[in-house]
């Protein structure tokens, strides 16, 4: 339903043209909102927002966050960055640039507006972790010249951004660590492992398994992630973050395989090839901070998300 006039906020996302940007203006559209979108189509897609451009209350504006940007909006979040690995390794040098220089002329658009912003951070700012489950207050280990540490150094290096215009400034901040996150409208070739395992069994191919399969990994419904994104928002200014957002229930890639081929009915193989460097063998959130002080906790099982975006999938291919 369209908000009261004096309730609605003029809202930017940056690369809400991506998978988890285009879910998050859905949902914010949903409550009435003005949403402006600001994307630079790197990774995203206009076919993930186009049922909204005849909607007066959107607008988008092809956009990179590594260049100033004046607008006059009551809340700002930023999304904007490569996400997968293919994709982040493309260009580094310009991960590294859209993670930071995107964060500081975001901040300073917030600090001029006095508006809260919002920072999509990320599980790998813990790195290939020593303890198990993370917690926000584990510091991480990342090697810092590796081929990950383009998109690891940058995120941190944002978050440190986010906190010193926090204490520096007093800007009002939100940094999430959001944990993989799959749903539809996540790129088919993102190299993910939930993308790759469907598109592989949809279109007949062996699934690929980096290593022996046993390491994990835990999953996020879309839908999920987006709703802990709006409880943060909405939560007291005290309640900054960082905040893990993610789904504790672990799986190990075998495991993950044979869900996705039963639920597609693929008759195919899955094969072994060796695990790319730096990948860490096993990531789970501890969720206890978001629990806590936003009252969230995931609800979709895999199964149900899987079908969801298996759905989405066989419509693409
Ligand atoms: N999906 C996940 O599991 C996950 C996990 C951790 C963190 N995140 C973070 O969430 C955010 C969104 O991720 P996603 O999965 O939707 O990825 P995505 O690639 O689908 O979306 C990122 C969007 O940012 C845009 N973009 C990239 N560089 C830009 C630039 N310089 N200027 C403007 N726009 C730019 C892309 O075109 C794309 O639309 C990212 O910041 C990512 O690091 C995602």
């Amino acid at each position: 339903m369209p908000r009261l006039y004096e309730s609605r906020k003029r809202i930017l996302v940056t690369g809400g043209a991506g998978f988890l940007g285009s879910h998050l203006i859905d949902r914010l559209m949903a409550q009435g909102h003005e949403v402006i979108c600001a994307d630079n189509l790197f990774t995203g897609t206009k076919r993930n927002i186009e049922h909204l451009h005849n909607n007066p209350r959107f607008e988008f504006m092809r956009h990179d966050v590594c260049n100033p940007l004046k607008l006059e909006v009551d809340e700002i979040w930023n999304l904007a960055c490569p996400a997968s690995p293919v994709h982040y390794q493309y260009n580094p040098v310009l991960t590294t640039k859209t993670s930071v220089m995107g964060a500081m002329n975001l901040l300073g658009l917030a600090k001029r507006l006095r508006c809260p912003i919002f920072q999509a951070s990320t599980s790998e700012v813990y790195g290939d972790p020593e303890v198990h489950p993370q917690r926000e207050d584990y510091w991480g280990h990342v090697n810092p010249i590796g081929t990950r540490a383009c998109y690891d150094e940058g995120k941190r290096c944002a978050e440190t951004l986010f906190f010193d215009y926090h204490r520096q400034h007093g800007v009002k901040i939100k940094v999430a660590r959001i944990f993989n996150t799959y749903g539809p409208r996540m790129h088919p070739r993102d190299g993910r492992v939930v993308s790759n395992f469907i598109t592989q069994a949809l279109s007949g191919e062996d699934l690929t398994i980096y290593g022996d399969g046993s390491q994990t990994r835990s999953f996020c419904y879309v839908d999920d992630l987006i709703g802990g994104f709006l409880k943060l928002m909405d939560a007291p200014e005290s309640v900054t973050g960082p905040v893990n957002l993610g789904n504790p229930h672990e799986f190990t890639m075998i495991e993950l395989a044979d869900r996705v081929l039963n639920l597609t009915g693929a008759k195919v193989k899955v094969v072994h090839q060796p695990l790319p460097s730096d990948d860490p063998k096993q990531r789970r959130p501890d969720i206890t901070l978001a629990r806590e002080k936003l009252g969230w906790v995931p609800k979709v099982e895999l199964p149900e998300g899987l079908r969801h975006t298996i759905d989405y999938f066989r419509a693409l291919v």
